[in-house]
């Protein structure tokens, strides 16, 4: 999903008083730090608590918003934290108002995570998307397909696609969901796959290492390139173009145009889908 990181975002963001009575409830006595703003009016809050106190992180969605739910990404996260590193579950729930997460900030080495989204991982792009290959690399290796609960399949997919409530299309969208609703390619390999491996969603530790991965609400069962086409154009698109072989190279494959160009057409189709049911909401 394209969203904006607050700190680098030109507009500035206002935290409803919905959030600030969460976050009193859940840390009371914490600063509330605006970190980042999705398409679908969902927010994260960073929870500094002073210093004796590692700092947590707030997802806020709306109820009904069409971005992954929190309660499922916790239930992704409780289980692929045996085997990769995933921010902590501290709370999950869900109210009249909506839903959220509350996780515990990555560190590594007693220093904070930080997402690969920010400035200074951006002025070292090459460096930053070796690390972002490396790590969706990792995150393929590590989890277990066998007993992995959660499936997210080109089939899957382009069925809630054709489930979505239809409303006018316009004739771009109609083109992007075409090409996606085609029959997907045959799969390479299945693996875990992330769901929204994004740049921001990749931490990097004190020295631009791959840390960690956030975001986790779409996780499951899938061909790999469902993950790999999305990382990569989200390198080129938040660092700059010229680094999608950087990224395949540390990830480990051969670029792969058919299904790179398939995966990213269905989430375009699935883009267009969110943001039709939030400006019909
Ligand atoms: N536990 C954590 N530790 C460190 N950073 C975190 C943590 N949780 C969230 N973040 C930061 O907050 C940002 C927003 O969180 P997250 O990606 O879960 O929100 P989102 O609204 O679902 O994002 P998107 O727009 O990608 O869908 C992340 O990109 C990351 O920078
Ligand atoms: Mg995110």
């Amino acid at each position: 999903m394209s969203s904006a990181f607050v700190g680098i975002s030109p507009t500035p963001v206002e935290v409803p008083p919905v959030v600030y009575a969460l976050a009193s409830r859940l840390r009371s006595g914490a600063t509330v730090v605006p970190v980042w703003r999705n398409d679908y009016g969902g927010l994260t809050v960073r929870l500094e608590s002073g210093c004796a106190h590692r700092s947590s992180y707030l997802k806020w969605v709306p109820d009904g918003a069409p971005c992954p739910d929190p309660l499922a990404e916790a239930d992704r996260l409780v289980w692929a934290a045996s085997f990769i590193p995933v921010p902590r579950v501290l709370d999950v729930g869900r109210d009249r108002h909506g839903s959220w997460l509350l996780t515990a900030a990555v560190e590594v080495g007693g220093a904070p995570a930080t997402s690969a989204i920010e400035p200074r991982w951006r002025a070292l792009a090459a460096r930053s998307a070796i690390a972002v290959g490396v790590g969706l690399r990792r995150f393929h290796d590590a989890l277990p397909t066998d007993t992995c609960p959660f499936v997210r399949t080109a089939q899957t997919r382009v069925a809630a696609l054709s489930a979505a409530p239809t409303a006018p299309l316009s004739t771009a969208d109609r083109t992007i969901t075409a090409v996606a609703v085609g029959v997907p390619p045959p799969v390479d390999r299945a693996v875990v796959c992330h769901g929204d491996a994004t740049v921001p969603n990749t931490l990097l530790d004190e020295v631009g290492r791959f840390a960690a991965h956030v975001d986790v609400g779409d996780l499951g069962v899938a061909d790999r390139w469902s993950d790999i086409a999305v990382t990569t154009r989200s390198v080129t698109r938040r660092y700059g173009p010229g680094l999608e072989p950087l990224v395949l190279a540390a990830y480990g494959v051969a670029p792969d145009h058919e299904r790179t160009t398939y995966y990213r057409a269905l989430w375009d189709a699935e883009e267009a889908v969110r943001t039709r049911a939030r400006a019909t909401r």
